[in-house]
């Protein structure tokens, strides 16, 4: 196979936004390395080689791929339609998990000591070494997307699940969104099942949670959906840290997840950053330039549903303002289940 990417230079020498955005779209997913050739299509130079083949091939898009493979020649004009389809798994890496990927408690025991005190990265290379595909990334927050942009660094390949509740703020649509076009991934999104939200908001309206508490509707609109993202998965990836809540002070960095059974057993459920303070997380995503969800500017800390989420006040805890109508040892929404 011959990949040849056309960049497009305009004629003040400066070239096209679209075209930077690509090739480091390219060079974070470790697929840089197999584009074999680059050509300018120079917008005062109509005979330049990019020009040429642009010409050559009906193309008015800048950047486009040419790839040949076995005497064929495909035209992409979407970077993330040439990564889908050309690269699906990444680099060089398995599609399937490999062999020897079940993990006993005792495994699980030794790995968690072996990993207790290891850079995140590590952690999520460890992950996706052992389980690739079969390892979602539960995403739907600021440390998620720091687990994202790790997957995406090691060039291993891995999912990435979100579990849409109906319920969630406009801006977390966008940054869903963007997050998918910035790593050019797919977006696996879950729905709740419609029969039981509509038997829900008939018999109690739309904010049952205010009087009875939280756990009927998290339950239906998002444990079960994370049920169905994890259905005959082994293994799986959140965001979870000791210092965001009493309710977490004793998150692992592995675990047998008891609550989730999959084919050989428990889920294997990692939380790679159990070890980083808030700090931690920010500084990585400032350093990494990795998109983050706006309300963080407005002042929000964790994010859930719009209901259900209001910034913390000053000197409260960062998951104060999450259902912060109940008690602070009852606020998980059940997809968690602690060891
Ligand atoms: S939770 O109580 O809603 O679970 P939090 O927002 O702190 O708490 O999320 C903890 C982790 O659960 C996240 O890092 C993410 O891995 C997973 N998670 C929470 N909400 C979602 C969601 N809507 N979609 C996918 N994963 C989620
Ligand atoms: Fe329902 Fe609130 Fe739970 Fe969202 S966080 S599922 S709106 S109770």
């Amino acid at each position: 196979m011959h990949v040849t990417m056309v960049k497009k230079e305009f004629a003040d020498g400066s070239t096209c936004q679209k075209c930077v955005q690509a090739e480091e779209q390219l060079r974070r997913r470790g697929l840089w390395e197999k584009v074999d050739r680059v050509v300018l299509a120079r917008e005062i130079d109509p005979t330049s080689e990019g020009m040429r083949l642009a010409a050559e091939h009906g193309v008015t898009l800048a950047p486009f791929f040419l790839v040949e493979s076995e005497g064929s020649l495909r035209v992409y004009t979407s970077v993330l339609k040439l990564i889908n389809e050309v690269w699906p798994a990444g680099p060089s890496a398995p599609t399937e998990a490999p062999q020897g990927s079940v993990l006993s408690a005792s495994d699980v025991q030794a790995l968690q000591a072996q990993l207790a005190g290891s850079e995140p990265m590590g952690i999520v290379r460890t992950a996706l070494e052992r389980f690739g595909r079969d390892c979602a990334i539960a995403f739907s927050g600021a440390e998620d997307v720091a687990l994202i942009d790790m997957a995406q660094k090691s060039g291993l390949p891995f999912r990435v699940v979100t579990l849409d509740t109906g319920r969630l703020h406009a801006e977390t649509y966008r940054f869903l969104d963007r997050v998918r076009t910035h790593f050019g991934i797919e977006l696996e999104v879950f729905f709740p099942d419609a029969v039981r939200v509509e038997e829900l908001v008939r018999k109690k309206g739309l904010f049952s949670f205010y009087n009875d508490g939280h756990e009927e509707c998290c339950r239906i609109r998002k444990v079960g959906p994370l049920a169905r993202a994890l259905d005959g998965r082994r293994s799986w990836m959140t965001g979870q840290r000791r210092d965001q809540s009493p309710t977490r002070v004793d998150v692992p960095i592995i675990q047998q997840d008891l609550g989730r059974a999959g084919p050989d057993g428990p889920l294997i459920k990692w939380n790679p950053l159990a070890e980083w303070s808030q700090a931690e997380v920010w500084q990585y995503i400032r350093d990494n330039q990795v998109p983050y969800n706006a309300l963080h500017d407005a002042g929000y800390i964790s994010i859930g549903c719009e209901p259900c989420t209001r910034p913390p006040r000053p000197g409260e805890h960062e998951r104060a303002g999450r259902w912060w109508w109940e008690e602070s040892t009852q606020r998980e929404c059940g997809l968690h289940v602690r060891k």
